[in-house]
């Protein structure tokens, strides 16, 4: 494969780690280049179960590079307990690694701070991962970020630790929190930069000469489009460019460089956390919930469910410029006898039909969906290998996704297992 770039084209957990899992075996490198530990990526290899947080999800693959690139906001006691628990089960993390230095850290402070705005937010809140995402990206636009480059120069990181504590704990004070123990944070950062030092490097030159030996990158989106700073159903997005942009700034690579983008949706739509869900269809969730599915991969909250929404992908082929199409979770939908797929909006079910989704979060809350119906194909998929065994049902119903959504069919996946990926 060429240097490519998956992004999620829905809210996010469309399966993007475990599809990465997958396109690692033909690839080089995994570059991680936005998000942090708000990411939650699955990847299920036999019988055991990873969550990757901030390792990008090729760590698995032997033999295969993972970056984790400048873009990324990293937690850095939250990635020393990520890497221990790979090696604790015999994953190696070791010279297959390299961090960013110039990559922001995630502080306690911030974690402090998105808890108190959202507390403070009340009914409308984000719904974030606590994760302290958002103010981490406030610090780096502000210009009051650390970097992994200050983590890993102790005399640097104490000093800088020093004022930022200061100024933090005023503000946290000043939203009714608890300040932060600036002795406690630098013992514990300190602890976590002796284990991180080995792995922090300029990946930016590492990269460029990669690729200028050929090896092949393959860059692995986090949260998804409708989750983009930008591009997203803003304020209910996270704080990072989700979007194929942001796999360039976050890496620091050339768009010049790119050959592909892949789009990752569901074959059905969820969101976690608040915001507008056009789609959303209580019934559907209570059929998935039901079968022990749709469960945050990082903080356990039940995801919101509904059909798909090809409006909202075929905005995000758009906005990424997705080029081939990766459906996963097609056998979720196995038991239904009627599947509707969403091909335009109505503002309050009225009037035009929209192709395109408002960008005012209030507008996009208020569409209602016009919806196709297909036959279901009633029948297991989760143990068929081959396109063509697919019942021809199920198959005109990914055709129809992915046409809807303006990507050629690239892969259907049909379980959380490696071997349960059909690729055309
Ligand atoms: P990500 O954040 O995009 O990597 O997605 P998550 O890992 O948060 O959520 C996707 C969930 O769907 C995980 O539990 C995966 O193991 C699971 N999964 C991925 N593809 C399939 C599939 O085709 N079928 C089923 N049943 N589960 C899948
Ligand atoms: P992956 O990479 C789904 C959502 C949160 C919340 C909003 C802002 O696993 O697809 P944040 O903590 O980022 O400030 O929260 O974004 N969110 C995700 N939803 N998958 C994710 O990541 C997400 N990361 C953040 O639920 O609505
Ligand atoms: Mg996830």
């Amino acid at each position: 494969m060429s240097n490519t770039i998956l992004v999620g084209s829905q809210w996010g957990d469309e399966g993007k780690g475990k599809i990465i899992d997958v396109l690692t075996g033909d690839m080089d490198i995994v570059v991680r280049s936005q998000g942090g530990n708000n990411a939650g990526h699955t990847i299920v290899d036999g019988d055991k179960k990873y969550v990757l947080h901030l390792i990008p999800s090729g760590i698995l693959r032997k033999g295969k590079i993972c970056v984790i690139g400048n873009g990324v906001v990293i937690d850095p006691v939250a990635l020393v307990v990520e890497i221990k628990g790979l090696q604790e089960r015999g994953i190696k993390v070791g010279k297959n690694l390299l961090i960013s230095d110039s990559a922001h850290l995630v502080m306690p402070y911030h974690r402090s701070l998105d808890e108190r705005r959202e507390a403070l937010k009340g009914k409308n809140k984000i719904g974030t991962t606590k994760r302290g995402i958002g103010p981490a990206y406030g610090d780096k636009a502000a210009r009051t970020g650390l970097r992994m480059a200050d983590l890993i120069r102790p005399d640097v990181f104490k000093a800088k630790l020093a004022q930022r504590i200061k100024e933090n704990n005023a503000v946290i004070k000043g939203l009714g929190g608890k300040p932060i123990n600036g002795a406690k944070v630098l013992a514990e950062y300190t602890a976590a930069a002796e284990v991180l030092k080995p792995f922090v490097t300029n990946t930016v030159t590492y990269l460029h000469k990669a690729m200028d030996a050929k090896k092949e990158v393959l860059f692995e989106g986090a949260q998804g489009t409708f989750l983009d700073i930008d591009h997203g159903t803003y304020p209910f997005v996270t704080s990072s460019n989700t979007t194929s942009g942001g796999a360039c700034t976050g890496s620091g690579i050339a768009p010049n460089r790119i050959d592909t983008v892949i789009g990752v949706v569901k074959a059905y739509t969820t969101r976690v956390g608040e915001g507008p869900l056009p789609t959303e269809e209580d019934a559907i969730g209570d059929m998935l919930h039901g079968m022990g599915r749709e469960f945050g991969a990082t903080t356990g909250r039940a995801r919101r469910c509904g059909w798909f929404d090809a409006v909202a992908t075929r905005y995000a082929s758009m906005v990424n410029g997705v080029d081939q199409l990766a459906i996963t979770n097609l056998d979720g939908l196995d038991g239904l006898p009627e599947i509707l797929i969403c091909t335009g909006y109505r503002i309050d079910g009225k009037g035009p039909v929209l192709d395109t989704p408002p960008t005012d979060a209030g507008e996009l809350a208020r569409c209602r969906p016009v919806y196709m119906s297909m036959p279901g194909w009633m029948t297991p998929t989760d143990t068929i290998r081959k396109y063509k065994d697919l019942p021809p049902k199920a198959r005109h119903y990914a055709e129809t996704l992915a046409k809807l959504s303006g990507a050629k069919l690239f892969i259907v996946s049909v379980g959380p297992g490696r071997a349960q990926t059909i690729q055309l």
